[in-house]
């Protein structure tokens, strides 16, 4: 057993956080890593309404006796709405976790008024510091090397170094850790635990598009990159997807690069050229034009697997490492 202040402060038994992953981090992600012992997040944002937010995470909670979480991008506390999502969440799930906004006392309040822990990603030093005076009770450095939306500037080593001499509180680490090694090299440098992204969007569970999943199976650290390409409807945003998948956008001729069916409100949704958007198996167009969203832990992804076949495959091979190094 891997036990870290992170697994003794949220109660699960693997000292891994899935990241919350757009349209990938629905319930059926989320469960799979619970019920293997890891935290398993939702992303909320997802789910368009607080009922429906609160429907999910009900119905979550019924299918694994494991430890949730529910992930929000770009919270606002002045946002009735967001504060409202935060509410339902906070008394439904153990933590309920930030990214992509200056971490914010009044938002922590609410999870810690709904009976949640506050967790929040951070990509630099003022942010982890930041985030530990606004109330949060864990955080996560994310370096550089990260899949998705990128805040980090500096790769995680570095960050990690000067979080770590900074905060008291249990600091995640995430970005590019896709394997055991990795991972126990991060809870060897003090991190309390880690958080994985790239690895679970060839889960079967996530429900990737399969010629994405092909393509991070093909892929190497080298074939990512690091850029704000996809920034349609999200300017301004640095991320790391296949070099791949942004030569396929270049060549796309066309406003519409594909669109899928959303059978609860039986309406089309279409997805624009460089926006972005998780590329589910729900999609029909031009998919290797859409973001292929892609950390350097892609080295790692080698074939189709169940979540909790990831989470226990990174257990192990972390435990055997420490072992073998102490
Ligand atoms: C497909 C994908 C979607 C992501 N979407 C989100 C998100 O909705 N919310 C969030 O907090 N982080 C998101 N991230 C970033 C992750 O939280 C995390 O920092 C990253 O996945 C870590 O690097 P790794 O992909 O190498 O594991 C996403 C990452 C990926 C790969």
């Amino acid at each position: 057993m891997l036990t870290t202040r992170f697994t003794d402060l949220v109660g699960c038994t693997v000292p891994i956080q899935q990241a919350g992953m757009g349209r990938f981090a629905l319930p059926p992600l989320a469960v799979a890593v619970a019920d293997a012992g890891g935290l398993g997040q939702v992303s909320i944002g997802e789910l368009a309404d607080a009922n429906r937010v609160a429907q999910a995470l009900d119905e979550a909670r019924q299918q694994t006796s494991g430890i949730l979480g529910a992930n929000i991008l770009g919270p606002d506390a002045e946002s009735d709405e967001d504060r409202e999502l935060i509410s339902v969440a906070s008394s439904r799930v153990r933590v309920v976790d930030f990214f992509w906004a200056d971490p914010d006392p009044a938002l922590v309040e609410i999870v810690h008024a709904g009976g949640a822990l506050a967790s929040w990603q951070v990509g630099s030093l003022e942010e982890a510091v930041a985030a530990e005076r606004a109330g949060c009770d864990f955080i996560i450095a994310q370096g550089i090397e990260a899949g998705g939306h990128v805040r980090g500037r500096i790769g995680l080593l570095a960050l990690l170094k000067q979080v770590l001499a900074a905060v008291h509180i249990p600091v995640l680490a995430a970005g590019g850790v896709g394997s055991g090694r990795v991972m126990a090299a991060a809870l060897a440098a003090g991190a309390a635990g880690v958080r994985v992204g790239t690895r679970f969007v060839a889960a079967q569970e996530a429900h990737a598009h399969p010629a994405y999943v092909q393509a991070l199976i093909a892929a190497r650290p080298e074939d990512t990159v690091y850029t704000e390409a996809f920034s349609y409807g999200w300017e301004h945003a640095p991320h790391r997807v296949l070099r791949s998948s942004v030569a396929g956008a270049e060549a796309f001729q066309g406003e519409i690069v594909g669109r899928r069916f959303d059978a609860e409100d039986n309406v089309w949704v279409e997805k624009h050229h460089w926006q972005s958007f998780s590329v589910t198996d729900e999609y029909s167009g031009a998919i290797e034009a859409m973001p292929f969203w892609a950390g350097e832990s892609v080295g790692s992804v080698t074939h189709v697997q169940t979540a909790g076949e990831i989470v226990r495959e990174l257990a192990s091979e972390t435990e055997e490492l420490l072992r073998r190094w102490a």
